[in-house]
């Protein structure tokens, strides 16, 4: 789908979007049959309400046209009631018949960025995957080719192409891979789609599981044994900030596909593990975006790439592992994997980049879906400034965070009889053992933080920005986080 900007509202057949502040609706006023609309909307009781639409047929100057009427609240909020204008448009009309929607914001005060991310809501709720629909009958194929949005005023489409667009783009990157079958990504496949990301300056290294093997990286490892396919670890870095600038690394778990390994899962849901490579996903997705609008910030990317599998090679409960850090693991469940995964790709970067601060993404416990749902991802830190910042970001793009404790007391439970630690805790408090778990990794100097997207990467119902399916959860996230902490 293509979206434009343009002054005004362009002749032929369209169908036209407008926004409703509570009952204020300029884009109608401007309508010769206006009296006839505001009539036909009062009957259906429709009082311009956040969340609430109309469509009705009307007669625009001899053209019969498709109005959608799209309800903001009273009190439009700017950016939230945008992106809310933009969705609501798209998924009415994306299979709707219509091949062109006009978006007309005269008379609506939006700023450039709020026009901008009508276009960013448009474009992101249009994002689909087809690719293995063979027999789409014509009636449920998407009609809507070109979203035009009329009276942004100045500034508006450059916000767009400069600020929005790369992150939609970045998005559509973590979209594909979260949505493709583990048949289809894998490391090694979850790599080769991210090559296109060297086109954008991006620089790219790529560790095989003997290298990994030479560095000591025996959690990771232990993991990936079980599986035929070999493990990687990609390493993306973009320098637009200052020379020499300690970087900032985020860090996502990439488990392609996670059975559980020989504490193997229950059958019934475990295609959804398909998507335990959403934290990689939102990583590679955000340094997409980064490289397009050329961030002026130095940023790694690191994903730790690996299948748990069980197999004749697979690691057992109870076998002991040895990370890079030089810390000994007892692995007491095989299914807590996304743990030792990030033990060994958080030791690398620290060793490698002196990176001063590093956040984490992970689809790492179901225990964060029992406290947040579906609604807030978990923030764990030790470091409240980080917390701010990371919570600030939050509110400002969507990517909701709730804070989360660490505490010493939680620390000890994961103590092990045999080893320096273990990979699991009790039930209780599962999510912030695991959290425990990878601040044994981070050197004390590191400002650090990490983020349990369980309950975020994947969604059962559609929003304002996505279809059901994969959210790209984390992407705007960590571009809203530079562009407010490491730039300018
Ligand atoms: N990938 C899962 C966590 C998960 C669960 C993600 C549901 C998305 C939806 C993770 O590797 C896992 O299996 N965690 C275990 C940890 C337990 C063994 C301590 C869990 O949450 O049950
Ligand atoms: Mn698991
Ligand atoms: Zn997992």
């Amino acid at each position: 789908m293509q979206i434009e900007f343009a002054a005004t509202r362009p002749g032929g057949d369209f169908a036209l979007v407008v926004p409703s502040a509570g009952t204020s609706r300029p884009g109608v006023g401007s309508l010769a049959d206006k009296d006839k609309i505001e009539a036909a909307l009062q009957r259906q009781r429709f009082e311009g309400d956040s969340g609430s639409a109309a469509e009705l047929f009307v007669d625009d100057g001899g053209n019969t046209r498709r109005l959608l009427v799209v309800g903001l609240g009273k009190d439009p909020k700017p950016g939230a009631s945008a992106e809310k204008l933009g969705g609501t448009a798209v998924s009415r009309l994306l299979k709707s018949g219509e091949t062109k929607a006009v978006i007309d914001l005269s008379g609506m005060d939006f700023d450039a960025d709020s026009a901008a991310r009508v276009a960013l809501s448009a474009a992101l709720r249009a994002w689909r995957y087809d690719r293995y629909h063979t027999k789409l009958k014509d009636k449920h194929k998407p009609t809507l080719k070109t979203v035009t949005i009329v009276g942004a005023g100045d500034g508006a489409a450059q916000r767009w192409k400069g600020r929005w667009e790369p992150v939609a783009e970045g998005i559509d990157l973590t979209r594909g891979l979260v949505t493709e079958p583990a048949n289809i990504i894998y490391p090694e496949s979850f790599v080769d789609r991210c090559r296109e990301l060297s086109k954008l300056g991006i620089e790219m290294d790529v560790l095989d599981g003997k290298q990994m093997k030479e560095l000591g990286m025996g959690a990771l490892l232990g993991v990936a044994q079980g599986s035929v396919r070999d493990p990687r670890l990609l390493v993306l870095r973009w320098n637009g900030g200052k020379d020499g600038e300690a970087p900032t690394a985020f860090v996502g778990k990439g488990v392609t596909f996670d059975t559980g390994g020989i504490s193997i899962k229950p059958a019934a849901g475990m295609e959804s593990m398909k998507w335990d490579m959403g934290g990689a996903g939102a990583v590679v997705g955000a340094m997409k975006a980064l490289a397009l609008r050329k961030a002026k910030a130095n940023v790694i990317g690191v994903c730790g790439l690996v299948e748990n599998m069980p197999g004749g090679n697979a690691q057992r409960p109870g076998d002991v592992v040895t990370t890079m850090s030089g810390q000994t693991v007892e692995v007491i469940n095989t299914d807590a994997e996304g743990r030792l995964v990030l033990a060994d790709a958080v030791t690398y970067v620290q060793r490698k980049f002196n990176p001063k601060t590093i956040i984490d993404l992970a689809t790492l416990t179901g225990a964060i879906l029992i406290s947040l749902g579906h609604e807030y991802a978990g923030l764990f830190t030790p470091d409240d400034e980080l917390a701010e910042k990371l919570l600030k970001a939050a509110n400002e793009s969507g990517d909701k965070l709730w804070r989360m404790p660490l505490a010493e007391p939680f620390d000890r439970l994961i103590d092990s009889p045999i080893a320096d630690v273990k990979n699991v805790g009790p039930r209780e408090g599962g999510s912030i053992t695991a959290a425990q778990f990878i601040k044994r990794f981070i050197d004390d100097d590191v400002k650090w933080a990490h983020l349990d997207i369980a309950g975020m990467a994947w969604s059962d119902k559609p929003s304002n920005t996505f279809d059901k399916g994969a959210t790209g959860f984390g992407v705007r996230l960590i571009d809203q986080f530079v562009a407010d902490n490491l730039e300018g």
